[in-house]
């Protein structure tokens, strides 16, 4: 059994008629829109709001009512995959590029629902490179501040080209190791001018579920 799916499908129960839901990015959450997709189907009325163009386009292919951030005042429960998640809940996320949308819709959620498959649970967040937001401008020099703060850094590539997020920014993927100050680090960073954001999601889950292989699952 396909541990992401197992969390995925237990997170949409948690949906109700008449919610603004937030769809998240990534192969998890996939699993997540398509089960949305079939409630819709069968009668589930709610309006969501996406998270990235990759989940806008598969909940159109589901014919899930979208709405833009525009629109939207409040959302009411928000359903993402991670990277990795630590004994407090705190997160790494930004492994598909989304993390700066991701954060946006977290931060107007009135539930984060966080779903992982048991591989991505971890005492300590780090090991994980850590992705960052950048903006193109003097990209070289945020990448050499962001070096000051300890980590080795990556700008991310795609099929040989800088990879370009949906805002139009780059990715640096910051080695860390091991993150032993999530909050510090995060503050930290979004500091260094030519930031827009990181990866760090503190404090920000409301529950997170893991899905296990053979089909059990643990919320916390
Ligand atoms: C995208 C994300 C994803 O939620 C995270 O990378 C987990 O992805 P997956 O569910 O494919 O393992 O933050 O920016």
């Amino acid at each position: 059994m396909d541990a992401k799916r197992v969390a995925a499908e237990k997170a949409v129960e948690f949906i109700h008629d008449g919610m603004v839901v937030g769809l998240g990015t990534g192969s998890t959450a996939y699993w997540a829109i398509r089960k949305i997709g079939e409630a819709v189907r069968n009668g589930l009325r709610i309006q969501a709001v996406s998270t990235s163009i990759d989940s806008e386009k598969l909940a159109e292919e589901w014919m899930i009512p979208l709405i833009s951030m525009s629109e939207v005042e409040e959302i009411d429960i928000t359903i993402d995959g991670a990277d990795e998640v630590d004994d407090e809940g705190n997160l790494i996320k930004g492994g598909g590029g989304a993390l700066l949308r991701e954060k946006i819709v977290a931060s107007v959620s009135k539930k984060l629902i966080i779903i992982v498959d048991e591989s991505k649970k971890v005492n300590h967040l780090g090991k994980f490179p850590l992705p960052v937001e950048v903006v193109p401008f003097g990209h070289e020099i945020t990448l050499r501040k962001l070096r000051t703060l300890g980590c080795e850094t990556k700008l991310r590539l795609q099929e040989g080209s800088t990879f370009v997020t949906d805002n139009g920014n780059y990715i640096v993927d910051c080695i860390f190791h091991r993150i032993s100050r999530p909050k510090e680090l995060h503050d930290a960073i979004n500091m260094i001018p030519g930031v827009v954001d990181n990866g760090l999601f503190i404090e920000m889950a409301d529950k997170v579920i893991i899905g296990y292989s053979d089909g059990s699952m643990k919320v916390i």
